[in-house]
């Protein structure tokens, strides 16, 4: 089993997770399926309930669910993701699932008296034009980018959620900002995947096909920050554990590198010995987007993924997915 942060918290003596009821929302998904692989041999009590078991969407259900199952503490991943595809052809989706999802699972935690939640939002909260590297202050204080914008609102609706929660009702809840994830457990579909898993499978088509040229979108200079699912698992598990004085919090790796570059990676872990040609009649989208990450630093974590290692675990997962492409996610 990889390194985690089980050793580290500890609650008067006690291992910080062990006997706890944690509900992990989502948990089928890639964030999910990698925080529910991170508490292995943690002795904790994982509630665990897929979509079919529990529609988040579904407030009485959800107010039911919780007022049974009673549990202390809360990852509140499950939301309706998908790339700029996605998000473009289907804000309306985005928006009234991730806001009923959302105000679902909070007011759920709130009357139950849930311990400590910790909210996934996104990086796509931040404006577009915020200043490098992003600090969490730059919430709400400019334009967001026009194609992600139903989903971004969602997410800033849960960060203030979090905060009004905090405020009227006294709960400790927090929220957390990745930049693009990537790992096991990601979606391949043309339509619906993010940066990484596009950009591998198009690169894994061009091998097989025997293709000289692979293109990749714009011209390649745009900066992307990437994350390991793995790695924000650990840092979940951390805010959980450890107390904050914060209510929100960067998560990510300090460093970003060019579209070209990742580019570049990817074919290289892929095996892809073509050229890559850079459309350049398509937009670019945001410029950069990298996180001031400094507030979890100073608690301690630290990202321990280096993008070529995670890259090679997506690229294996993706290669068992064509086994079972039944799954889904391809
Ligand atoms: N992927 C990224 O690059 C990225 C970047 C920043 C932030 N995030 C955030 O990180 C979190 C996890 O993302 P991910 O990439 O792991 O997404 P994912 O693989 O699509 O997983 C999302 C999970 O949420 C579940 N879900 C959605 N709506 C539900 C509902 N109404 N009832 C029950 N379950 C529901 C899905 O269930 P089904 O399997 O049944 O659909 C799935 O298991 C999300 O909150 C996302 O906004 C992701």
């Amino acid at each position: 089993m990889s390194e985690t942060h089980k050793s580290v918290f500890t609650e008067n003596g006690i291992p910080f997770f062990a006997g706890k009821k944690v509900w992990i929302t989502g948990h089928r998904g890639m964030l999910g399926s990698a925080l529910v692989r991170r508490f292995e041999g943690e002795n904790a009590n994982l509630l665990l309930t897929s979509r079919q078991e529990l529609d988040l969407c579904d407030q009485r259900a959800v107010l039911e669910w919780v007022d049974k199952n009673r549990p202390e503490l809360i990852f509140h991943i499950g939301a309706k993701v998908g790339g700029i595809h996605a998000n473009a052809t289907l804000p309306a989706d985005f928006l009234y699932d991730n806001l009923m999802v959302q105000s679902n699972v909070m007011e759920a935690a709130y009357r139950s008296g849930v311990k400590k939640m910790v909210f996934v939002a996104s990086n796509c909260t931040y404006p577009t034009k915020a200043e490098q590297p992003i600090k969490e202050d730059a919430l709400m204080t400019g334009p967001l980018d026009d194609n992600i914008r139903a989903y971004a609102i969602s997410k800033i609706a849960g960060i203030e959620m979090c905060r009004a929660y905090n405020k009227q009702h006294g709960c400790n809840f927090i929220s957390i900002i990745p930049p693009n994830l990537y790992g096991p457990g990601d979606n391949y579909h043309p339509q619906h995947s993010h940066v990484v898993a596009g950009i591998l499978r198009r690169t894994h088509e061009a091998k097989v096909a025997g293709k000289s040229e692979f293109v990749v979108w714009g011209d390649g200079t745009p900066r992307r920050e990437i994350l390991h699912v793995d790695d924000l698992a650990d840092a979940m598990k951390c805010l959980m554990a450890a107390p904050v004085t914060h209510d929100l919090f960067n998560v990510g790796t300090g460093h970003d590198l060019a579209i070209k570059d990742l580019a570049t990676l990817i074919a290289e872990v892929v095996g892809f010995e073509g050229s890559i040609v850079y459309d350049t009649s398509k937009p670019n989208g945001t410029m950069a987007k990298l996180l001031d990450s400094s507030r979890i630093r100073a608690l301690g974590w630290e990202p321990k993924i280096s993008e070529r290692a995670g890259l090679e675990t997506s690229y294996r997962d993706f290669l068992k997915l064509l086994e079972t492409p039944q799954s889904g996610r391809l």
